[in-house]
């Protein structure tokens, strides 16, 4: 696809929006270029900000100088000196510059090797295969747990993934839902090696649901897919909307702990009800009641102010529905009936014609509004080629605030 331009912004970049394929229904994706993050002013990081959350995916071109220790400081819009965005906590509750990233642990932690960068440790290393003798200090590393099947209950069959068929691996915000954080505002995933760069550039995979709908779509190798979830919310009816305004989620106390041994559908999208939730008590021991989290089913963009349906279905402990301040919310506590209502509204917009793969050349670095997308990776055969991503999470200053307050007690 190629972008047509749309805004020239004072004083440093170009922004493009992506011109989308025929048939396309997904609302978001941009470009930027002309800019160089190792030494972006606070007025370009406002205007920055502004474009994710605005275009909620945008890939940054040309990044491959960037120095790891940057990527996560100098796109981060909460640890400027001059820019409107500044948070409203006093300067002690702000993270520091270089511990902006959200704790460690969970599944994605302990089902993929994921390293720190020499030296800017908030920036992961993420990928496939041989990373090559010496990658920014990590050296002469193949990371061999990357990316599988064995999430989904139904596994994908070997010889069919080898032949390049594979699935979305697990849709998801990226979010702690437990402690003293809240989710990060963006996520930036810079691009330093993909596969299949050198080879047969355009041999696609083939991500299938296997959920019984019989969709699939073609990607290249090695990007991860997205979709929108303002799109969701405008795919519910009114009722729904008005419920969805109202009402609230609560997230298990060490939620991925909580999940490890779940399993997902073939779709990527929720979990399974199998009975493999671990005991509350007895497997997760002691929880902080007051790290409990407690958000709004619907989280406002605080730049367009869209509304989201941003519920992280497989950490959802508790639902608390009501269609009104003055009702009394209705409490869902059943993790199968749960599943079945997000199910219900999570999977429309989960079609082939609202989601994008941006595509990445070396260099870019893709940057997410994370409080209204949900990613997935999209695992492929290592047959194709090594994968090096960095990750950095940029953190917030406010957390995600919906249409009306949820009560302080139920
Ligand atoms: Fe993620």
């Amino acid at each position: 696809m190629s972008p047509h331009a749309i805004t020239q912004l004072e004083p440093g970049f170009t922004l493009t929006q992506l011109e989308k394929p025929v048939g396309s229904k997904y609302d978001f994706g941009a470009v930027v270029e002309g800019l160089d993050l190792n030494s972006i002013t606070d007025a370009d990081v406002k205007a920055l900000a502004d474009a994710i959350w605005t275009h909620k995916v945008v890939v940054v071109k040309g990044q491959k100088d960037l120095a790891p220790i940057k990527q996560a400081t100098n796109t981060n819009p909460t640890v400027g000196t001059s820019n409107p965005l500044r948070p409203q906590r006093p300067p002690s509750a702000l993270p520091r510059r270089h511990q902006v990233l959200q704790p460690k642990g969970g599944v994605l932690s302990a089902a993929r090797e994921v390293l720190g960068i020499p030296g800017a440790e908030n920036v992961r290393l993420i990928g496939k295969g041989y990373q090559g003798a010496d990658h920014y200090g990590i050296q002469d590393k193949t990371l061999h747990k990357a990316l599988s099947h064995d999430f989904h209950a139904k596994p994908l069959p070997d010889a069919e993934f080898a032949e390049g068929f594979t699935r979305f691996q697990r849709w998801h915000m990226d979010a702690p839902l437990y402690g003293p954080r809240d989710p990060a505002w963006f996520t930036t995933l810079r691009c330093c090696r993909r596969p299949c760069a050198d080879a047969d550039a355009n041999k696609p995979v083939t991500i299938r649901w296997d959920d019984g709908s019989g969709l699939e779509m073609e990607s290249e190798p090695g990007l991860t897919a997205f979709f929108s979830n303002v799109q969701t919310y405008g795919l519910m009816t009114p009722e729904e909307q008005r419920m969805a305004d109202h009402s609230w989620v609560e997230y298990a106390p060490h939620p991925y702990m909580w999940i490890a041994d779940c399993r997902g559908r073939p779709n990527g999208l929720g979990l399974e009800t199998e009975g493999r939730e671990r005991k509350m008590d007895e497997d997760l021991g002691d929880f902080d009641p007051a790290a409990v989290k407690r958000y709004p089913m619907v989280w406002l963009n605080p730049v367009t102010g869209e509304k989201a349906f941003q519920v992280h279905g497989i950490c959802a402990r508790k639902l608390f529905l009501r269609s009104s301040l003055a009702e009394k919310a209705r409490v869902l506590d059943d993790v199968a009936e749960i599943r079945a209502f997000l199910k219900r509204i999570q999977e429309r917009v989960l079609r082939p014609e609202y989601i994008l793969l941006p595509r990445l050349d070396e260099g870019d670095i893709v940057m997410w509004a994370n409080y209204q997308m949900f990613h997935t990776a999209v695992d492929y055969p290592i047959s194709m080629g090594p994968r090096t991503m960095h990750q950095a999470n940029i953190g917030a200053s406010v957390g995600p605030r919906g249409p009306v307050p949820i009560p302080a007690e139920t």
